[in-house]
């Protein structure tokens, strides 16, 4: 498990180390240089020419540091300051008087007649950024990208990015190496931030525990490598039914493949004993495909399913998935309805399931705490309302506001998907990749999740553990289909191997 932080957790976390603690500020600053100077070091020359381009605030008191370092060890480098000298930091004015009393060359933007470079360090702006970037910032944040330097080295974040969402304030430097301070923040985990920070290393600089922990602790993490172990284990005593009993209620008229791809995913996942319940039309194609599964179909009355026949399916059931390519027939908001309320099982809502509950907002009164619910932004948008950019231009939030009103598990999916709980816990994923942007991922996700339930996860822990290891079994495969290649099928197969 990774922790991550925000922004604003971080500079509290500053805040407290300085200010409870009494580490000073210039103490932390050193070791922040000292690290960003060895990333320098492994990937640039001496005959390289660097500019460390500093802005006002301590990210740009950093970059004077690392100048300054960089200079005393037979660099050929120059501190480039941008913005109102004057508004400087107090750290910032302590630095710069260092580096001026060692000779280190130090030129303000506006007298700077910009040639070639190699390497560029960038202290312009840290966690800091607050607003969109104008003026001298810009103009030379311009600049910089136009020299299409070798290396560009981030101190803490690249600047132009905001540290909570990764958003784009209005320009943003593409770095090849980001090193961050402590921990590392949301906003180098989310895209677009994610794509312009190149390698990322995490710098210990001295932040003690009790810092973070008295900061809020825990609030966004990660899972990684060896997170796959988390998977539950098998007792050697086990019989079927130790592994649960999931139900996928899905598939509809001419869409077999999403009820196949999520039953598959639960077995392969570990699931004990899956059953499809889906429409007639889909008998003889399941049947074949998936013979390891029961199949049932739905008792049509009038128009509508039989309420005896859900209420009996829910009953047998550990866990239920809801909604892979059930179609948007009148009879779906029955259904719907109907498990939603006659089930007392965790039950994984995707898909036409959740287009059903946007399309009838007053289905969310039978949310209960054993729903996880798995849009992508298109389905969340009709869920809030809210436009498909504003959701991803603020995922975290937009997630945790969801699952906070309904007190249920939200799986936001996305290149980076969101996992929020009832409690306002945020999980990041940073598995997989685009090559598993493709049909039916999803419903292989419903059933990824859906297995872990089945043998005994607790929500949180599959819907968390569900996202990452679909992600790593989408990994697994690049190296044999490619980037290109893969199919939703592949990912399920892998599901088993990992
Ligand atoms: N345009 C101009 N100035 C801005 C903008 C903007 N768009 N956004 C913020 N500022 C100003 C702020 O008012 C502040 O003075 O720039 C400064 C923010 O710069 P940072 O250096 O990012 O913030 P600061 O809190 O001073 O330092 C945090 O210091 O601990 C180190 O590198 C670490 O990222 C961390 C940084």
């Amino acid at each position: 498990m990774r922790v991550l932080v925000s922004g604003s957790q971080m500079r509290e976390i500053d805040r407290y180390t300085m200010e409870e603690i009494g580490i000073p500020s210039m103490v932390l600053m050193e070791r922040a240089a000292m690290a960003v100077v060895s990333q320098v070091e492994q990937r640039c020359t001496r005959t390289d020419r660097i500019w460390a381009v500093c802005g006002t605030g301590n990210n740009g008191a950093d970059g004077i540091a690392v100048g300054r370092m960089l200079h005393l060890k037979g660099y050929r480098v120059s501190i480039l300051l941008c913005g109102d000298t004057k508004r400087g930091t107090a750290e910032y004015h302590q630095q710069l008087a260092i580096a001026k009393a060692l000779t280190v060359p130090v030129i303000e933007y506006h007298d700077f007649i910009p040639g070639s470079c190699d390497v560029i360090v960038d202290g312009i702006f840290g966690v800091g950024l607050g607003r969109e970037i104008e003026g001298e910032y810009r103009e030379a944040m311009e600049m910089l990208e136009s020299r299409h330097a070798r290396e560009v080295i981030a101190i803490d974040i690249p600047s132009g990015f905001h540290s909570d969402t990764g958003q784009i304030m209005g320009i943003g430097l593409k770095a090849t190496a980001t090193v961050t301070f402590g921990y590392e923040k949301l906003g180098s985990v989310l895209y677009p931030g994610k794509a312009y920070c190149g390698d990322v290393v995490v710098a210990d600089i001295g932040f003690p525990e009790v810092s973070y922990e008295t900061c809020g602790g825990i609030r966004y993490f990660t899972y990684e490598a060896e997170d796959v172990k988390r998977r539950p284990v098998r007792p050697a005593d086990a019989n079927k039914g130790t592994f649960g009993k999931v139900l996928i209620v899905a598939g509809s008229r001419n869409m077999s493949g999403a009820a196949y791809l999520s039953a598959l995913a639960a077995y392969r996942m570990g699931a004990g004993l899956v059953k499809i319940l889906t429409v007639g039309e889909n008998r003889q194609i399941l049947q074949t495909q998936l013979p390891e599964a029961i199949l049932e179909t739905y008792d049509m009355e009038d128009g509508e399913i039989s309420e005896s026949q859900i209420a009996k399916a829910c009953d047998w059931a550990t866990v239920i998935v809801l909604g892979p390519g059930i179609g948007r027939e009148p009879y779906v908001e029955q259904l719907v309805k109907n498990v939603l309320v006659q089930a007392y099982v965790p039950i994984i809502i995707d898909a036409d399931g959740l287009n059903a509950i946007a399309a009838h907002p007053e289905l969310t009164q039978y949310y209960t705490e054993n729903i996880i619910i798995t849009p992508h932004v298109g389905e969340m948008s009709r869920l809030t309302g809210q436009s498909i950019e504003s959701i991803k231009a603020a995922p975290v939030d937009t997630a945790l506001r969801y699952s906070g009103l309904h007190g249920i598990t939200c799986v936001l999916k996305d290149a980076v998907s969101v996992v929020t709980g009832k409690e306002g816990q945020v999980y990041l994923n940073t598995s997989g990749s685009s090559a598993m942007a493709k049909a039916g991922a999803g419903d292989v996700l419903t059933g990824a999740i859906a297995g872990l339930l089945a043998q005994g996860e607790e929500n949180w822990e599959a819907a968390i553990l569900g996202v990452y290891l679909h992600g790593v079994a989408g990994d697994r495969c690049l190296d044999r289909l490619g980037a290109h290649g893969l199919l939703a099928g592949d990912i399920t197969n892998e599901l088993g191997v990992i």
